[in-house]
């Protein structure tokens, strides 16, 4: 897949995977070696924001028609393919954007299994359109308003669509990529979890040898799942290092414990760091500082632990996944190698000259997941919601003490608990509890309590880029917040956050 900047590029590269084809996105100016190395059995050229229209503006570089292996234009994909074989493309005053229908003019191998005169549902999001066909191309198919709907060229096999196949909006949208993926393409359906895992274990082997890996393993998904793989691969030369940094959730350092040394016999090594963490937190307030010093104070441990260890550590195994790639890096080409930041290891020191083992580096969440559990890690393990890297260290506002983090576990493991209990955790997509130091007056009893507050956070979100407050229902927050005052003294108070992002983000700091 050629990336040409459209907010589907992604989505693309994810239906050709659900077929079960192995598929890649690369920056548009990504170089002529790179897309060699690939041997593409076809390309897909995504849409994007901009207008061929204007110079300078990007174009597919001339090695794609080299390769001689199929091409598919989609959106501005198509409007590129169509200027640079002489056609023309004009801007519309209006942006075509919803729902329209197409007409088949001509039949196609495009879409195979439609009759010719037929028509199809399709989903619209431009404002240029390409006006004149190019010499060499023929017309398939039409819209009302963008007469040039889909086009081939007469004797190659490269297609181009002004509508949106990939999104559900088009109906039959993943008849069209079949059609492309293995009737045009002829690639074979071999993109398989177990395949993957196999394929993945033989690389490590291949790289790691009989040489040590160091792993940080902070209990999340993704180092969870390199872990699996790397014991699969090289067993006790995987070393796994998990720093507890005093700002877990409740029992999380005994239950990785339990679930990686003792169940999965990995070579674990657990590092209780609470009170360094404590320390260099003391006095601290400013939610960015905190940060850092969480980072800092991470790294040094880390380091620490590494340079303690009697063997020598040729590599450092990473849970990358490929959004972290896609948004650490603009441009593949420049092969920015970004150390992801704030999961599992803060930043390479420079004094450790590891090379970085990366198994998950092309994989999207829920492909990752699906390898864990094949991989035999507990579903509830991989389903639970996203946890900050600095932890409960955003969650306590202002300064941090281990009460304060005591009566926030606590608080937190009752709501978790409920959600659970009401069949309510997976209905929403993050949900946890603040601390806020802000005294208010209750009574327990007989007795007043002027103690803290404990507000309680719950959103839907698809992306995480924006999200809504979880319309809990009353009957439920009411037994959370009572069990919350009745089991923990230092809470007077329960307060539900009805803030949806923007403009508050999901979490407090
Ligand atoms: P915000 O608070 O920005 O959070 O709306 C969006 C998502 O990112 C998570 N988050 C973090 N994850 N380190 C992380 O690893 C951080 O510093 C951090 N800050 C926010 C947050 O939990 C939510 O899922």
């Amino acid at each position: 897949m050629l990336d040409f900047g459209s907010q589907y590029t992604q989505l693309i590269a994810r239906r050709i995977r659900e077929l079960n084809v192995f598929s890649v996105i690369l920056p548009w100016d990504v170089s002529t070696e790179k897309i060699k190395s690939l041997n593409p059995k076809g390309v897909i050229l995504s849409g994007g924001p901009e207008s061929v229209t204007e110079s300078n503006t990007p174009r597919i570089p001339e090695i794609i028609f080299e390769l001689g292996v199929p091409v598919l234009g989609i959106c501005y994909g198509m409007q590129t393919l169509a200027e640079q074989f002489g056609g023309q493309v004009s801007s519309s005053k209006n942006k075509e954007f919803g729902h329209a229908q197409i007409l088949l003019e001509k039949s196609s191998m495009l879409f195979d299994g439609f009759s010719s005169g037929s028509s199809i549902d399709v989903w619209m999001s431009h404002g240029d359109h390409v006006s004149t066909l190019p010499d060499e191309f023929i017309l398939i198919a039409s819209t009302a308003s963008a007469p040039i709907a889909a086009m081939e060229h007469a004797q190659k096999p490269i297609y181009a669509l002004q509508f949106h196949p990939e999104v559900t909006h088009t109906k039959q949208g993943n008849t069209v990529l079949e059609n492309f993926t293995f009737k045009i393409c002829q690639c074979a359906a071999q993109w398989k979890m177990e395949n993957l895992i196999q394929q993945r274990i033989d690389e490590i082997k291949e790289k790691v040898g009989d040489q040590k890996v160091l792993l940080g393993l902070s209990g999340g998904v993704d180092s969870s799942v390199t872990a699996m793989l790397l014991d699969q691969a090289i067993g006790k030369n995987l070393i796994c290092v998990f720093v507890d940094n005093g700002l877990l959730r409740k029992n999380e350092a005994e239950d990785v414990e339990n679930l990686f040394k003792d169940k999965m016999d990995l070579n674990l090594l657990v590092v209780d760091a609470k009170k360094v963490f404590y320390r260099h937190l003391k006095g601290v307030s400013d939610p960015e500082q905190k940060r850092k010093i969480i980072g800092r104070t991470f790294i040094d441990i880390f380091d620490n632990e590494a340079a303690k260890l009697k063997d020598e550590m040729n590599f450092l195994a990473q849970g990358t996944i490929y959004p972290d790639v896609i948004e650490s890096s603009e441009s593949e080409s420049k092969e920015a190698r970004v150390i992801k930041s704030h999961h599992n290891v803060g930043g390479l020191p420079d004094d450790m000259k590891m090379e970085l083992v990366e198994p998950l580096r092309d994989l999207f969440k829920d492909e990752v997941r699906k390898m864990g559990s094949e991989l035999g890690l507990p579903l509830e393990m991989l389903n639970r919601h996203p946890f900050p890297g600095p932890g409960l260290g955003v969650r306590i506002l202002g300064e941090i003490s281990q009460e304060k983090v005591l009566t926030l576990q606590n608080a937190d493991a009752i709501f978790i608990e409920e959600l659970i209990q009401a069949d309510l955790y997976h209905q929403v997509s993050q949900a946890f509890c603040a601390y806020l130091p802000v005294k208010s007056v209750g009574v327990v009893g007989d007795e007043r309590r002027y103690a803290d507050v404990i507000a309680i956070r719950a959103v839907e979100t698809v992306d995480f880029m924006t999200a809504t407050w979880a319309r809990l229902p009353y009957d439920f927050l009411a037994h959370v917040s009572n069990r919350i005052v009745n089991e923990l003294e230092g809470v007077s108070r329960v307060v539900y956050d009805i803030s949806s992002k923007p403009p508050a983000t999901i979490e407090w700091e």
